[in-house]
């Protein structure tokens, strides 16, 4: 628990007085891939990285963020939280502020100091592990409650209109909601979810690419603005308001009407949205066979459909699925670089991380890090445990 020692001892040396400690998780993705801002499927689990935020109220109105990762101290005017974005990390603490302001949370000035050792870059939702983390800390100044919808809700809202990042609702709400030994079948559009158990005898293990990738900026949003594009043909000429209730055939009826690229995309979304549906029945009948070959499928297609892998991932990919008790493996989070994941026998995970880390350097000269994870709570379930100290 060093995270939250750090997070701790740092608060009381900078702000002399101690505070009230909320830990979030970070998370990734088994499959349902840019499904998530057209109302689609998704299916992640939360996992053992933390950021931890501790809070103190102040006597002024200011906002003082204190990042133990950067060593720096940041101050915020509460009335130029509507100025937006600076470009900075605390964005994305102001950037909560802000929409729980909005929202009607009243709150005064507070001392919060963030500490986290969740990989920065990887594809595994360090942003919306210090939102919902800063969400927890500041509603519980304001005395008030959130659901985890609106939590949720307004940790996206911080994301998308403050820091600037179009990003859809899964991290926010997996981040938040989680269960531990459960990955979570979130429907986007609803916002109901199944609790799936993984069976016992698998590890799902991530390798990070080293490539890095982020949300914020460049491909991510082309490969949104291009679903959009094809999105909105769907709605203009059939009537299907999101891409998530599109058929194959409907987009076939409409391939003339939209750029080659559009196609593409809306096909990963439209095929991906059947596969999470297909991965939950596998996981209900405890197939992990079939929940493999849906991985692999998955990968497939974000590589030739949506395009967005990259040549070291794709390395990663074949490099683990040759490996001895390894089920499925595919690219996870926005694309690419960023980590892979893995769904790996208990028994033949530590064999799997030195063969793929090996075999991966040997292949691009790259030094892949690798975690072998099982699903953990979220933060709300962390509060309820009293788990936040
Ligand atoms: C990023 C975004 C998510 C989601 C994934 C891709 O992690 O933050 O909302 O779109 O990419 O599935």
């Amino acid at each position: 628990m060093t995270v939250t020692n750090d997070a701790q001892r740092a608060h009381g040396d900078r702000f002399g007085q101690p505070g009230r400690l909320f830990r979030a998780p970070a998370r990734v993705n088994l499959i349902g891939e840019h499904t998530d801002y057209t109302g689609g499927l998704v299916m992640p689990m939360a996992i053992g990285f933390h950021t931890v935020a501790v809070i103190s109220p102040r006597e002024d109105d200011r906002l003082m963020f204190y990042s133990e990762n950067y060593k720096e101290e940041t101050v915020v005017d509460p009335a130029a939280l509507d100025s937006g974005r600076r470009g900075h990390w605390s964005d994305y603490p102001a950037g909560v502020a802000w929409s729980l302001r909005k929202e009607g949370l009243r709150f005064g000035g507070f001392n919060l100091t963030l500490s986290g050792d969740v990989p920065l870059g990887a594809g595994l939702s360090s942003s919306a592990s210090v939102e919902v983390a800063v969400a927890m800390a500041i509603q519980s100044l304001s005395g008030s409650e959130l659901s985890l919808e609106k939590m949720a809700t307004l940790c996206r809202r911080a994301e998308n209109e403050y820091v600037g990042a179009k990003s859809g609702i899964m991290d926010q709400f997996v981040v938040a909601g989680a269960v531990a030994h459960r990955a979570m079948m979130l429907d986007t559009r609803s916002l109901k979810f199944d609790l799936l158990p993984l069976p016992e005898d698998v590890r799902v293990v991530i390798a990070n690419s080293m490539v890095k990738h982020a949300v914020a900026t460049g491909e991510y949003g082309n490969r949104r603005d291009e679903v959009e594009a094809g999105q909105e043909v769907l709605r203009r000429e059939l009537g299907r308001e999101l891409l998530r209730d599109a058929t194959l055939a409907d987009l076939e009826a409409c391939r003339q009407k939209m750029s080659p690229e559009s196609f593409a995309r809306c096909k990963h979304i439209i095929t991906e949205n059947a596969r999470v549906l297909a991965a939950r029945e596998a996981l209900l009948k405890a197939d992990m066979k079939r929940f493999g070959e849906l991985m692999a499928e998955a990968h497939a297609s974000f590589r030739d459909d949506f395009a967005a892998s990259c040549e070291e991932v794709d390395q990663l990919v074949a490099i683990a699925l040759r490996q001895p008790g390894c089920i499925g493996a595919r690219i996870t989070g926005g694309g690419f670089g960023g980590c892979t994941v893995n769904v790996v026998k208990t028994s033949a995970a530590e064999a799997f991380v030195a063969s793929a880390r090996r075999e991966y350097a040997q292949a691009t000269g790259i030094e892949a890090d690798c975690f072998i994870c099982e699903p953990e709570d979220g933060a709300l379930a962390l509060a309820k445990k009293g788990g936040a100290a």
